[in-house]
């Protein structure tokens, strides 16, 4: 019997609804990754470089989650997106099949790191704007929508089950702009804004196992937002299921092994706590995810894990 253990991690990030100095994940990621059959082991927008390639090599797969931060140079999210994206490449360039994921702000960061365009992104209004997709002659044959059961694909391009939240997109008239994007993602569907612009809404790389969603499929199952049309049809929750089984199929591809069964142990996503966020909006306050995992900063993880570590060897 092979026992598959696979993990994927999605990339954690500054800003609310985190503590000062403290990076979170929204859970509705890591529901949506577990519910799949994975266990997620999570990277800090603020581990050094030598942390994030460890990690990298030690799991299958990798989601770059939704919120907000700065998508320029010089800032730790964008920075380790970036590391991770070259890793990526690298990985695949060799053999080493390593699929990686973008959702939302994942979409745009990797719409900016693989066009090398800082001003790719235009401006779109459609927050809260589950919409439906409608696919270019490219979706039918990819990766992606091929693996999803014939009925969700049509759902998607017939319904709105495909949840938009964004204010930032990739404007159609941008990709024929930007060759050496052109070069890199086949687009596979379009959405539409209120407003009638037309933004990529999935992409899929060309010669790479790496795909980018502009909505957000793991929130029809997993967040409840209160003063959000977030789809819950179990048609909808589907999506979130088989979008879900598609990612965590391409990271059981992937080979990578933690040597040390103890040091896996260490860097699972269990050992955080999980915050029930969401209630924050019964207070008033601005929260768009029911649960979130806080980090602290990764000085302090760090020598918690040392301390672990010393522990061990002493025992
Ligand atoms: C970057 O993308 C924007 C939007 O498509 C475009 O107007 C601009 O010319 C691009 N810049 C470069 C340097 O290609
Ligand atoms: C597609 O949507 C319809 C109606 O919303 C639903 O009855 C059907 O079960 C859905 N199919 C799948 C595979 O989700």
């Amino acid at each position: 019997m092979e026992l598959i253990m696979t993990s994927a991690s999605p990339v954690a990030q500054f800003g609310d609804p985190a503590p000062p100095h403290h990076t979170y994940i929204a859970a509705s990621y890591v529901k949506f990754l577990e519910g799949a059959g994975a266990r997620v082991i999570p990277i800090l927008a603020d581990m050094p470089p030598a942390e994030v390639e460890k990690r990298f090599n030690a799991v299958n797969g990798l989601l770059i989650p939704g919120g907000s931060q700065d998508l320029r140079p010089g800032h730790p999210f964008f920075d380790v997106v970036t590391q991770l994206f070259e890793l990526t490449l690298a990985a695949n360039d060799r053999g080493d099949f390593m699929p990686l994921h973008g959702t939302c702000l994942g979409f745009e960061t990797l719409a900016v790191i693989a066009s090398k365009n800082h001003s790719i992104l235009g401006s779109f209004d459609a927050e809260n704007y589950p919409s439906p997709l409608f696919p270019t002659d490219k979706a039918a044959d990819s990766d992606f929508f091929s693996a999803l059961p014939s009925e969700v694909f049509d759902n998607l391009t017939k319904k709105p089950y495909a949840m938009e939240n964004h204010v930032n997109g990739l404007a159609w008239t941008a990709i024929a702009e930007n060759p050496v994007l052109v070069e890199f993602f086949n687009v596979l569907t379009l959405s539409v804004d209120r407003g009638g612009q037309a933004y990529v809404s999935t992409m899929e790389a060309i010669n790479y196992p790496i795909t980018a969603t502009q909505w957000h499929p793991e929130k029809n199952a997993y967040e409840w937002t209160l003063d959000k049309d977030i789809p819950h049809h179990p048609a909808a929750i589907e999506v979130t299921q088989e979008v879900g089984n598609y990612l965590v199929g391409q990271a059981r591809r992937n080979r990578h092994r933690i040597k040390d069964y103890l040091d896996e142990v260490d860097m699972l996503v269990y050992n955080y706590k999980l915050v029930y966020t969401g209630r924050a909006k019964f207070e008033g306050e601005e929260v768009d995810f029911d649960e979130s995992y806080f980090f602290p900063p990764w000085k302090q993880v760090e020598a918690e894990l040392e301390e672990k570590r010393q522990r061990r060897a002493a025992a």
